[in-house]
């Protein structure tokens, strides 16, 4: 579907085209709240009278996701001029009690549900009506309920016939309105926008994820990388197979050894100015894990094929930031790729492995293979673009689902400000983080006899042990590790994040971008 927005500064009620969506501010009891509401919309007398009668029949304000359509044709309009919408959709969110990333989250969530009760009709133009007096600018509101209408208008694209015919919903489009009002323009617009990009970038995340393993493979990401590579401000560079035999990054290739694919490390660059500090941000790419000859069981290892969605977070973040374009930070990248597989040159437990910069691991269980393409990827990033803090991104252990199920991504990190940082980030958009402990006696489970380390531990704190598997690699480098195992798909199901790849992250890691370059530009 294709979703536009732009902004409307004519009246409402001249407004002729398909829907007008009214949004009115639930207040503590409807009935004091409502008549100011109202008046604050420019509703006209026949279409209060037409609320009130909803209102009065207990249809309506009285739950977040409630929406109630009108027919101005319908309406008596006794002499006063009629709106000329063809239909009047209504919601009432609650903004009382809320906190700021609440009410952001409840617009939000609004917009998710102007969504799913646009796609059961045809209308393609659209204007928005949005309430008055909440605690932040119509600029902010507005950007939160683009937020919500692109989300919550996605559907995967996926391989069924009557999805890709003439009628489908891939074939339709939307085109948003916002009302002016009183707001700004020209920040009103760069709102929108922003909010659009953000969202876009979010889409492809979730593409990328939804797609099947055989149609987004380590090459897909190279050549993706490849395409961001030629926009402005954004930089380039693929590693393949021979260079990373040349670099020695023995555990991505041996993670690759039982694949018929081949594997890729896409880094792509995006400078803004030197004074600024650089953000080193790494995505598993794992595009599919069987286990490899640790093998995973059969029933469910379908949904392996998101292994890869941190890697799908790290490149819509690039491709946001080439069109936000904002400066304060540079950023790089990385995206390690690879399937795990257990092909005839697979790598066995007990192998032995050396990381890019020399660090040996005994390879004792094959499936814990995000930890060792993550490990060759932070050296290298480290060691070649010398940044001033590391986040990685990753579904890296099926002990994050069963620590804090789908609801809170595991945040992991060695310095408080950062971490700071991206918990504050994950709450204004919505996708909450939660820490967990790090330390030197979790780190003990990982001790090898034969090696410098050991790629598992026992099955207690596993979400930890990898997290400080990934911490030999950043010395004293502010790092931090997001583990996604639980959210990056069956996230909690909201309006705008529907079942499969939910994308998670990208808008976190952008909020977190946006609000540090403003801090450094301060
Ligand atoms: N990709 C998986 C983690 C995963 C599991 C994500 C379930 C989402 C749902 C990862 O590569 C993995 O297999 N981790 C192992 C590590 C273990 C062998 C130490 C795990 O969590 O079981
Ligand atoms: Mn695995
Ligand atoms: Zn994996």
């Amino acid at each position: 579907m294709k979703v536009s927005f732009q902004v409307y500064e004519g009246e409402p009620k001249s407004f002729s085209g398909d829907v007008l969506v009214v949004i009115v501010q639930q207040e503590q009891g409807p009935e004091q709240g409502l008549e100011q509401c109202l008046e604050q919309c420019l509703l006209s007398p026949a279409l209060k009278g037409a609320v009130s009668h909803v209102r009065d029949c207990g249809d309506f304000l009285n739950k977040a996701d409630q929406s109630v359509w009108l027919y101005p044709a319908l309406l008596d309009w006794q002499g006063e001029k009629p709106y000329l919408a063809k239909r009047i959709l209504l919601l009432a969110p609650a903004t009382e009690d809320a906190g700021r990333n609440e009410l952001r989250e409840r617009l939000r969530l609004c917009g998710g549900t102007i969504a799913s009760q646009l796609r059961q009709l045809r209308g393609e133009d659209i204007l928005l009506l949005w309430p008055q007096g909440l605690p932040f600018s119509d600029v902010e509101t507005a950007g939160q309920l683009v937020q919500g209408l692109a989300l919550g208008s996605y559907t995967f694209q996926g391989y069924k016939k009557e999805q890709n015919g003439t009628d489908s919903e891939a074939g339709q489009s939307r085109r948003y309105a916002f009302f002016s009002g009183d707001a700004p323009l020209k920040e009103l617009r760069k709102a929108i926008k922003q909010a659009q990009v953000s969202a876009q970038a979010v889409l492809s995340a979730r593409d990328m994820g939804n797609q099947p393993a055989n149609r987004w493979t380590p090459a897909d990401f190279a050549d993706y990388a490849e395409k961001l590579g030629t926009k402005k401000k954004l930089k380039t560079t693929i590693l393949g197979k021979a260079e990373m035999q040349e670099l020695g990054m023995e555990a991505i290739l041996a993670v690759n050894q039982g694949s018929a694919q081949p594997p890729s490390l896409s880094i792509i660059e995006y400078r803004s100015a030197k004074k600024y500090p650089t953000v080193l941000l790494v995505g598993k790419g794992l595009t599919f894990d069987s286990g490899g000859i640790s093998a995973k069981p059969a029933a469910g290892m379908e949904e392996m094929k998101f292994d890869m969605c941190g890697g799908a977070a790290v490149m819509a973040v690039m491709q946001a930031l080439a069109e936000l374009g904002f400066g304060g930070v540079n950023v790089v990248g990385m995206v390690p790729a690879t399937e795990n597989l257990s092909g005839s040159a697979a790598i066995k437990p007990g192998d032995v492995v050396r990381h890019f910069g020399g660090l040996h691991s005994e390879v004792v269980n094959t499936d814990a293979e995000g930890r060792l393409i993550l490990g060759d990827a932070i050296a290298y990033g480290i060691a070649t673009y010398a940044p001033d803090v590391v986040i990685d991104i990753a579904t890296l252990t099926g002990a994050a689902v069963v620590g804090l199920g789908h609801h809170y991504t595991c945040l992991l990190a060695n310095d408080d400000e950062l971490a700071q940082r991206l918990l504050q980030a994950g709450e204004e958009a919505g996708e909450p983080l939660w820490r967990l402990p790090l330390g030197p006696a979790y780190r003990k489970q990982l001790e090898s006899t034969v090696a410098d380390i050991k790629n598992a531990g026992d099955r207690s704190g596993g979400t930890i042990t990898a997290a400080c598997y990934l911490q030999e690699f950043v010395g004293e480098t502010p790092w931090a590790h997001l583990d996604i195992a639980g959210t990056a798909w069956n996230f909690t199901e909201k309006s705008y994040v529907p079942k499969g790849a939910s994308g998670t992250g990208v808008r976190t890691l952008l909020c977190a971008l946006a609000n540090w370059s403003k801090s450094e530009r301060n």
